[in-house]
């Protein structure tokens, strides 16, 4: 078997969601990680998981990771499937409650030694993690790295350790959302908040704006992505993943830094008009183009 060439580590979680207005979507397939890697699946990409799940979760769920992701990198743990509720705000703020007699080694999600050894030499991957993960994680692989913090560490207190890691590491791509940056360097414009990463350390920043779109910048260049406008948001959950898992496939594939900000776009909008992770085998290929040639060159 062939190595992928985009890899996500994280876990597999299945979510109940709760909508402001009441309505529930319950027993979805969840987690960031396979948002993102779904995100790369649209542009028909294989990519690979490497993720935590429970001993029982349902037969349904594994054949259809399997039939979009290289799954030899799951590892089953002698652990129940975690749930989590994920409840939403009207302004779009979630709240993740998880649901397992045992929750940590998920949130912890797969660690270095869970990599399959064919897997180190891939050529990108997309890592939410915190700041000892992130560490850990890109001392073991090669490749192009993407770093989706996770937004519990997204305060203005973890700044110089945020700070240690773009100047230390070799992190190819940081993607926080605009609450998120807020958080950490304060109440700054998307200009500004992509400026302040660039003083400390990053390379490449794909700033996430929900409806007004994104940022996405190197120390050269710096576009405006547009967000696609959608018939209806049925569902936020995994949007900013999903996006990331997109915009990594593009740059790994040499795309121009606004090809694959177009491409991050677009395969969030697919995540919104769907409840849970896209179903790639529902987005139609005519409208996923159709939709990258439509937006607005700003
Ligand atoms: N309400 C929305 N309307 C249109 N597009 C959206 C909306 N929310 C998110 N998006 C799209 O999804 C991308 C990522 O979502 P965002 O909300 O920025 O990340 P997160 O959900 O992680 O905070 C945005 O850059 C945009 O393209
Ligand atoms: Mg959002």
């Amino acid at each position: 078997m062939t190595a992928p060439g985009v890899v996500g580590v994280g876990a597999i979680f299945i979510d109940d969601i709760v909508q402001p207005d009441g309505q529930t979507f319950m027993e979805r397939l969840g987690g960031g990680v396979v948002h993102a890697l779904m995100g790369a699946a649209i542009w028909n990409e294989r990519p690979g998981i490497v993720a935590i799940t429970g001993y029982d979760l349902p037969d349904s769920i594994r054949t259809h990771l399997e039939k979009h992701l290289d799954t030899r990198g799951l590892c089953s743990i002698d652990q129940p499937q975690i749930r989590a509720w994920q409840i939403f705000e009207h302004d779009g703020t979630r709240r993740e409650l998880y649901r397992a007699p045992n929750s940590a080694p998920f949130i912890a999600g797969a660690q270095p030694n869970d990599l399959p050894v064919d897997y180190r030499n891939c050529r990108a991957f997309y890592l939410l993690q915190g700041v000892d993960g992130i560490r850990a994680w890109r001392q073991a692989v090669d490749g192009i790295v993407l770093w989706e913090p996770l937004q519990q560490m997204m305060s203005s207190g973890h700044r110089a350790m945020i700070r240690e890691v773009l100047k230390n590491e070799q992190i190819d791509i940081i993607s926080p959302n605009l609450a998120e940056a807020q958080a950490v360097y304060g109440q700054l414009s998307a200009v500004e908040l992509v400026e302040a990463m660039f003083t400390d350390g990053a390379r490449m920043v794909a700033l996430r704006m929900g409806e007004q779109g994104s940022l996405v910048a190197n120390r050269n260049e710096r576009y405006r992505i547009p967000a696609v406008p959608v018939h209806q948001v049925l569902d936020q959950t995994g949007a900013g993943n999903t996006y990331c898992g997109a915009f990594l496939l593009g740059i790994m594939q040499e795309k121009t830094l606004q090809e694959a900000g177009f491409m991050a776009a677009v395969a969030a909008s697919f995540c919104l008009e769907q409840v849970g992770t896209i179903n790639p085998e529902q987005v139609d290929p005519n409208e996923r183009d159709k939709r990258y040639r439509e937006l607005p060159r700003l």
